[in-house]
């Protein structure tokens, strides 16, 4: 079948946002052993809160996201703190009180599934699959820190409306990395934006077949949900099976039937799952925070000197 983007059919709109964050946060321990790693703060703010702030700023109102144990913290983020507003109004902290209350604006709706056991990222997508019903929707990896302007989910929303298709963010990263991401490769249009051809998960670098990665911003059309059901279905019922549920693996398949467009986003990233990119992630966003920046680019340029 011909997988070329559809220009002038109506596309149904894109109304829901899934946050899979049931992940085990191995590589945050111990700070993740009774804690969500998606509540980790860059800053002032939790990793989860710039990601539904980045849903929100692109449209999205409907915020499904798929738990386990030890996120609690999650839902009561995006809750009431009724005693914590009732103090702020009482003792006339007004500014405080509103950016309590923005968190979670009236217009946006919170759901909350439960993933039972970390079985990967294509079965916490499932999960959610009662929920996403047969529209399409977004999926956004908390972890991966991305600030554009527009939003990077805004810029994957807009290739969508233009094509149909489901899109995926990539970067390129350096060949010695290839082997941490699903690696894809394709013919590019004028825009820079890739049809998709090949996709590979985790390569090694020599088999890797170029290094545009996959990173985590996606819009999928509900027929992934079909392969992923697929897919889990071939590999629970295979006792030797013991691997995870990749979403890449979902996707690669919508990519021979349907077609799949990657497409390089404008704007920067950190991968917040690491040590390392959370560090940078601070440095970057508390050099850009109003209060802070100009104190603590004094002290970095200072250290900096000093090492
Ligand atoms: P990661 O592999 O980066 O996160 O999954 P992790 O498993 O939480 O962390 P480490 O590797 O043990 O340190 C990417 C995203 O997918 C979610 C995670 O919560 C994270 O946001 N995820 C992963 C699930 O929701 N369920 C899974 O079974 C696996």
């Amino acid at each position: 079948m011909s997988c070329a983007p559809s220009a002038h059919i109506p596309h149904p709109p894109v109304r829901k946002a899934v946050f899979p964050i049931a992940g085990l946060g191995t590589r945050f321990l111990p700070a993740t052993k009774a804690s969500p790693k998606e509540m980790l703060p860059v800053v002032d703010k939790p990793l989860i809160q710039y990601a539904v702030e980045e849903a929100y700023a692109s449209g999205i109102r409907q915020m499904i996201f798929v738990t386990g144990r030890t996120k609690r913290p999650v839902e009561d983020h995006f809750d009431t703190a009724y005693e914590l507003e009732t103090e702020l109004e009482r003792t006339g902290k007004h500014e405080l009180l509103a950016l309590a209350r923005s968190i979670a604006p009236d217009d946006m709706s919170c759901v909350y599934v439960r993933q039972p056991r970390a079985l990967g990222l294509g079965h916490a997508v499932l999960c959610a699959q009662e929920l996403i019903g047969n529209e399409p929707f977004a999926v956004l990896l908390a972890d991966d820190f991305m600030q554009g302007s527009p939003p990077v989910l805004a810029q994957l929303l807009g290739e969508y409306q233009r094509s149909g298709q489901s899109v995926i963010a990539v970067m390129q990263v350096a060949r010695e990395q290839v082997s941490s991401y699903g690696i894809v490769a394709g013919a590019a249009d004028h825009a820079g934006v890739i049809q998709i051809e090949r996709m590979v998960e985790k390569p090694e670098p020599e088999l890797a077949p170029s290094n545009t990665a996959i990173v985590g911003r996606y819009v999928l059309t509900p027929s992934v949900l079909h392969e992923l059901r697929d897919i889990a279905q071939q590999a629970l019922s295979n006792p030797a099976h013991t691997g995870e549920i990749q979403l890449t693996d979902g996707i690669a398949r919508l990519a021979a039937t349907q077609g799949v467009r990657a497409l390089p986003f404008a704007g920067t990233r950190h991968d917040c799952g690491s040590k390392l990119g959370m560090l940078q992630a601070t440095v970057d966003q508390a050099l850009q925070h109003g209060e802070l920046k100009a104190a603590f680019k004094q002290w970095l340029i200072a250290k900096a000197a000093s090492l």
